[in-house]
């Protein structure tokens, strides 16, 4: 049996900041961030939490699979910007949506997040242990970020998306892979919580995201067409043969780099940075959602997912929508 997405669900705070907003903040100006990354503005939860953002993307994922939170067995959230340490983002879903007979857990995984946490519902369902799964990708880097830092405060947004999936028995998740370097978790880093004790305090050393932004490109635009072709070769596909790539949305170069090397048209790459930003472990579902909603997908379509990131993490996905 398969993990395969029977819906989706989405939702983005209210509040946009666009990058004339950030040239009053920052030295920087709307030419060099859409140049650089694509990016024209993002948004930035308020209002919102990681939590109550996860509920309602995970609510329109039930409603657009037809099945009701009692039907789920597990509910998987990948978050690197929970509300709370305890209880998890995804105990948390639990309670608001009514799931009772879900078990539910948080994964972390940075930007790779929903890809590992779909291959961890793949796994599950592989295994015969589940047959619903609800997977949620969801972030507010805007609490982690530095609005003081250009390198870094132009690049991420927040937001949410949810897939339902169920065991099927020829569609869905065909095969994946995925893969960690600890060793150069360096090049992004963000401390949890400061070291402070009645015996003791330790200074933060990266009290908000810190990025080598070219060492992760490099890293990206090596690793990922390199996962991709791993995926392609292993099921004997060529990168024709599939109908769309949907990639962690962290810049346009990098998305553009890896189409040049599987020598692929832009037009099967889609894109949302414009709007949303690097939204980190919600950018893949988000943009399924989006996909999904405008009718982008028919049954039977070949689909690459690729998430990459801090960690360093990376994997890639090939599914039979
Ligand atoms: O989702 C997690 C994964 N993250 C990523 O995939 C991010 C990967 N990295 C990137 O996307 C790019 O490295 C960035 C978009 C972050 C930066 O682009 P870059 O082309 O690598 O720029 P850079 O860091 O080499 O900076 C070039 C110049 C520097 O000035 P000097 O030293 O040449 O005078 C920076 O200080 O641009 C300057 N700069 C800016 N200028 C205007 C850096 N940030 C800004 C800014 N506005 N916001």
């Amino acid at each position: 049996m398969n993990a395969r997405i029977i819906g989706t669900g989405s939702v983005l705070p209210k509040k946009v900041v666009t990058n004339f907003d950030l040239a009053e903040i920052v030295d920087t100006n709307d030419e060099w961030i859409v140049s650089r990354t694509g990016i024209k503005e993002r948004h930035v939860a308020i209002e919102e939490s990681t939590s109550s953002m996860a509920t309602e993307a995970g609510k329109k994922a039930l409603e657009d699979a037809g099945m009701t939170a009692e039907e789920l067995e597990m509910i998987l959230v990948a978050t690197v910007t929970p509300d709370y340490v305890t209880p998890s983002t995804a105990c948390m879903v639990q309670a608001a949506i009514g799931a009772t007979n879900a078990v539910a857990m948080d994964l972390s995984a940075a930007c790779s997040g929903f890809v590992f946490a779909l291959n961890t519902a793949q796994a599950y369902i592989r295994a015969g242990i589940y047959k619903k799964i609800l997977v949620i990708g969801v972030e507010t880097l805007s609490k982690v970020v530095d609005w003081t830092d250009r390198s870094t405060c132009i690049l991420f947004g927040d937001g949410a998306g949810a897939a339902v999936v169920s065991a099927d028995a020829e569609a869905g998740i065909q095969d994946f892979v995925q893969y960690t370097d600890g060793a150069k978790g360096v090049a992004l880093q963000c401390d949890a919580r400061q070291h402070k004790n009645l015996f003791g305090t330790r200074a933060f050393e990266n009290e908000y995201v810190q990025m080598d932004g070219q060492a992760v490109f490099k890293f990206a635009v090596r690793r990922v067409p390199e996962s991709i072709q791993k995926l392609l070769d292993r099921n004997q596909l060529t990168a024709e043969q599939i109908d769309l790539y949907v990639l962690h949305q962290a810049n346009m170069r990098i998305i553009e780099t890896v189409a040049k090397f599987l020598k692929e048209p832009m037009d099967k790459f889609p894109m949302n940075m414009e709007r949303c930003g690097n939204t980190s472990g919600a950018s893949v579902p988000l943009l399924l959602d989006e996909l999904n909603r405008a009718g982008r997908f028919k049954r039977g379509d070949k689909l690459i997912l690729s998430g990459f990131g801090g960690g360093l993490t990376w994997g890639s996905i090939y599914m039979i929508w």
